[in-house]
C-alpha cells in the first residue's frame, strides 16, 4: 500500500509477537504510548532489545515514545519521562497525551477526539501536539 497512501498506520498489540515484528521490519517510525506507571514503564527495556533486534534488518527504524493516560498532578509523569529518556534506541517526544474521558468517548462513537459535537480542547490540543511532534506540522 506504500505507492498508494503518504502514511500507513499499523496498530499492533502491545506485546512481542510475529505480527508486531513482520510490521516492525517495514516500518519507518515504531510510535510507543506509555503511561506513567511502574510496570507499563518497565516493559521499555524488553522494547529496547527488541527494537536492537529488528535495526540488524530494518536499519532506519525510529522508536518513538510518549506519555498517555499522563496525570494532571503529582511527580509520576516526570519519573516516568526520566526513565523512558534512559531507555538506549528509544526516543522521546516532548508531547503528553492527559488521561481524559473525551479519548474513550471518541472511540465508542467511532471518531477522533477532534471530531465530537462538542470536542475537548485539552484533548484536541494534545493530539494536535502528538501530531506535530511526529510530523513537524499542524494537523490540516
Ligand atoms: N489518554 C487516554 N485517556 C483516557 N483513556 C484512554 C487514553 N488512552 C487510552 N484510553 C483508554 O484505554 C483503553 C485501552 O485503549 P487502547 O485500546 O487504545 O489500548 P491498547 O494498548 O491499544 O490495547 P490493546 O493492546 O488491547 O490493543 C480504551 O478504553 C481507551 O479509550
Ligand atoms: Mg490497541
Amino acid at each position: 500500500m506504500a505507492s498508494k497512501y503518504d502514511d500507513i498506520i499499523i496498530d499492533v498489540g502491545g506485546r512481542d509477537t510475529t505480527t508486531q515484528r513482520a510490521a516492525l521490519t517495514v516500518a519507518d517510525v515504531l510510535l510507543l504510548p506509555f503511561p506513567p506507571r511502574g510496570p507499563d514503564i518497565w516493559t521499555a527495556e524488553k522494547v529496547t532489545v527488541m527494537v536492537k533486534e529488528v535495526r540488524g534488518v530494518n536499519h532506519g527504524l525510529r522508536a518513538l515514545a510518549f506519555l498517555n493516560r499522563a496525570d494532571r498532578v503529582g511527580g509520576d509523569n516526570v519519573a516516568a519521562a526520566e526513565l523512558l529518556g534512559q531507555a538506549e534506541g528509544i526516543e522521546l517526544l516532548n508531547a503528553r497525551v492527559g488521561d481524559r474521558k473525551a479519548f474513550p468517548n471518541a472511540f465508542t462513537a467511532g471518531l477522533g477526539v477532534a471530531e465530537l459535537k462538542r470536542p475537548n480542547p485539552k484533548a484536541v490540543a494534545e493530539i494536535a501536539g502528538l501530531y506535530q511532534a511526529l510530523y513537524g506540522a499542524d494537523p490540516v
